[in-house]
């Protein structure tokens, strides 16, 4: 592929997609998120804002210890320190890239930098000159480019590709754009910027105005090669681009745009599942590419026209995003430990022996209470058993009793330290009288956010997936929980408790995933 038919793809999933409102992940979520990430084959991850919190700092120097073959990208203001914290946590990486940045729009100069348009200029080329001194990858971005003065903007850019950004980033950081104005923004920029042939022009589009997708195929359209995406778009406020979308709007529509990107298309579905369940942001059923519904045809005349032929209706294959390959192999209790191994490779994990033996035991437990096991179910035993954090809590057993002529009551028991702890209360429901329960056994101050429950397979014994969101009455923080079984209220407990021990270790210090919000 020649480099100039090339669109970079710039994955920003582990640090504005981690911006998502209540979206918190740990260092193993998320090194298995980038793992997945380089399978799928981007050419950049951020991982993270190092000089955020320390568990960001942990969790970016993880990656890029971690992945091979692809560019680990860490955020900075542009400031000496926070290059210092990036440089710090990305200098191990095979790839490494220092993404500085600095607002450029008059709005954010007046109320949040408090700074004249020529401190910006003078701190962005500083900036840039001090991470050129770390690594010869420097990217730099003009934060909430789009409101920016044209004039203004285009004389930071060039400043900062003399001083040696090999990367100028443009984002509209608000979402106000709409396509053809980010267009004629984006083909302006390579008339007015002389040296702007010396840097890859990237952009950065926020989806406030559900317009993320399209403004950023409108700038590859007027020359941008590098597109700032996050999976299934999550992100600050209404998210980003989404990653599968650009891709396969570029894939489906080479001929318009004549790009290609270095995407395993295959690898979306796999991946978008992989972030839906370790973020806890569920995909909208009619979301493009990995929604649910996004292959389903409803209507007879739709069904008849795709069975005749499927390209009456169907403009991309299923198949190619690997929607259909993730059900098909079923596995069940009289499976080996051979053949989970080869599934569990087959599904990018390589596990150790003793995480072997550990994923292969909860297998033969779910086996005898469910018949078949399906990839989904691998996935969440693998989330259970390996990337799971310090459990100060255990379920140890559940009762309850609920019916329509009775207030439901819950008896639960929780392990503690090997001691059992038990105690019952009634609820307005069974999940209710569960998680009072569980409230007075660990006594942590806390409140329910948000409670969602799936399938996670087809099927009557399929296995329940609970995502809760609780936040902690004393820090005002709010922690995800999971919890998976066949059994719903059993799920419902784990969640609640998988919350409350995230709660506990960010407490004692440890990293939940949970990190102070930067300032971005
Ligand atoms: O939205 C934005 O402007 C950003 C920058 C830091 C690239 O996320
Ligand atoms: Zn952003």
């Amino acid at each position: 592929m020649e480099d100039k038919d090339r669109v970079y793809i710039f994955d920003t999933t582990l640090r504005d997609g981690e911006q998502s409102p209540g979206v918190s992940l740990n260092v193993n979520e998320k090194v298995e998120i980038a793992r997945q990430l380089t399978r799928l084959g981007v050419d950049i991850i951020e991982a993270g804002f190092p000089v955020a919190s320390p568990g960001d700092f942990a969790a970016v120097r993880a990656v890029a210890a971690e992945v091979k073959g692809v560019t680990v990208a860490a955020l900075a203001r542009a400031n000496q320190n926070d290059i210092d914290r990036a440089w710090e946590a990305i200098k191990d990486a095979e790839s490494p890239r220092i993404h500085t940045f600095i607002a450029t729009s008059d709005i954010h100069l007046k109320h949040k930098l408090r700074m004249s348009r020529e401190e910006v200029l003078e701190a962005a080329v500083a900036a840039v000159k001090y991470a050129r001194r770390y690594t010869s990858d420097v990217e730099f971005s003009a934060e909430d480019a789009f409101r920016s003065d044209h004039d203004f903007l285009c004389r930071v850019l060039e400043a900062v590709i003399n001083a040696g950004a090999t990367t100028v980033n443009i984002p509209d950081t608000v979402g106000y754009a709409t396509p053809q104005e980010f267009h004629d923004f984006i083909r302006d920029i390579f008339r007015k910027v002389p040296n702007i042939d010396r840097a890859v022009v990237s952009v950065h589009c926020h989806n406030d105005l559900g317009l993320a997708v399209a403004n950023s195929l409108a700038a590859i359209l007027a020359g941008a090669r590098q597109v700032e995406c996050t999976i299934n778009g999550i992100g600050e406020r209404a998210g980003n681009a989404a990653l599968e979308e650009v891709v396969m709007a570029l894939y489906t529509r080479q001929a318009l745009f004549g790009k290609k990107t270095r995407i395993r298309t295959e690898e979306i579905y796999r991946t978008s599942k992989l972030v839906s369940k370790l973020t806890g942001m569920k995909v909208q059923p009619n979301k493009a590419i990995v929604g649910q519904n996004a292959f389903a045809h409803e209507s007879g005349i739709h069904q008849d026209g795709v069975l005749k032929e499927r390209s009456t209706y169907e403009i991309m294959n299923p198949q190619l995003i690997g929607r259909s390959l993730s059900t098909t192999i079923v596995l069940g209790k009289h499976s080996g430990r051979h053949a989970v191994r080869e599934r569990l490779r087959s599904l990018g994990y390589e596990l150790n022996e003793e995480e072997l033996n550990r994923v292969f035991q909860r297998f033969k437990i779910v086996a005898d209470r469910k018949k078949e096991i399906t990839d989904e179910d691998l996935q969440a035993i693998i989330e259970e058993e390996i990337l799971r954090i310090p459990e100060t809590y255990q379920l140890a057993y559940l009762h309850i009793s609920s019916g329509t002529t009775i207030v439901p009551t819950a008896t639960v028991g929780l392990k503690k330290n090997g001691e059992e702890l038990d105690e019952a209360a009634c609820g307005d429901g069974p999940v209710d009288a569960i998680y009072k329960a569980i409230d007075k056994i660990t006594g942590v101050p806390c409140t329910l956010v948000s409670y969602a429950i799936d399938a996670l397979t087809a099927g009557k014994d399929a296995l329940g997936e609970v995502t809760v969101r609780v936040r902690s009455d004393s820090t005002g923080r709010v922690y995800t929980g999971r919890g998976v079984s066949p059994d719903i209220l059993e799920a419902s407990a784990k969640a609640y408790i998988n919350a409350i021990n995230r709660m506990i270790y960010s407490d004692q210090g440890g990293d939940p995933g949970d990190r102070l919000k930067a300032e971005v």
